[in-house]
């Protein structure tokens, strides 16, 4: 594992975007898993930044998000697929039809889960992975659990990260209680991992997860067994 510490949230998300970009030049038909929360923001912005420049072009890339809420449909501003389409799909030359989010308003979310993962494995698996950390150590929304789930699968939200989302919300009550996550498995296949964390208070869990023991307690820890992963973090 690579840990970076950056000088500051700008500094972090060049070298995330950095990295990206550097993935997308030397490999055109890149597939990237995708997260969305606060923290890659700065990323996409950057990213949207040097598209416009010329200097990245994602017209042959196919993206796989990690997660969705169960329940929300497109154009719930809440929804991951309308953040990722409003943050970063539609500033950028993809292929509108090559990007990927897990179904939240599927009848059956299992059958959804098992469809995502063949999907994935498809694509002949992801080639960079971009995550962010929640505080209880999650990543996608593999939630603090006895074991690591492997596959695509549906998540009930524990209270800390329900409390964390509903910022986005009007109130906690908003926030669905439920989410489809890809598993553990087809993120750590990625062929890269990077990870961007930032803020004081997400200090404690990244060194829990870095340093601290491999766990299911601690669903990031898993990444030490990853052999490139780099984390990217901001503690100021
Ligand atoms: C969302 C996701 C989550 C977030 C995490 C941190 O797609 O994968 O694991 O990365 O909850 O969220 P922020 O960046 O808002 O602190």
């Amino acid at each position: 594992m690579k840990i970076i510490e950056a000088k500051s949230y700008e500094d972090m998300s060049r070298k995330a975007a950095n990295i990206i970009s550097a993935q997308v030049i030397c490999k055109p038909d890149s597939v990237l898993g995708l997260a969305t929360g606060s923290t890659p923001i700065g990323t996409y912005k950057q990213l949207i930044d040097w598209y416009h420049k010329g200097d990245v072009d994602f017209s042959e890339v196919t993206s796989v998000n990690l997660d969705e809420y169960a329940g929300l449909d497109e154009t719930n501003d809440q929804s991951y697929r309308y953040f990722m389409n409003h943050n970063f799909f539609d500033h950028i030359n993809i292929r509108k039809e090559y990007t990927y989010v897990p179904n939240g308003l599927a009848e059956d979310l299992e059958a959804e889960g098992r469809r995502y993962d063949e999907l994935i494995e498809s694509l002949g698996g992801i080639d960079l992975q971009l995550l962010g950390i929640g505080h209880n150590g999650h990543i996608g929304f593999n939630e603090p659990t006895d074991e690591f789930v492997t596959g695509t699968h549906v998540v009930s939200l524990g209270e800390s990260t329900i409390q964390a989302n509903a910022r986005f919300f009007a109130s906690a009550d908003e926030v669905p209680k439920k989410a489809i996550t890809m598993g553990i498995r087809a993120i750590l296949q990625a062929k890269k991992v990077v990870l961007v964390a930032n803020g004081t208070d997400k200090k404690e869990i990244v060194e829990r997860a870095v340093y601290g023991p491999v766990t299911p307690k601690v669903p990031a820890s898993i990444l030490q067994l990853h052999p490139d992963c780099t984390v990217i973090c901001c503690f100021k």
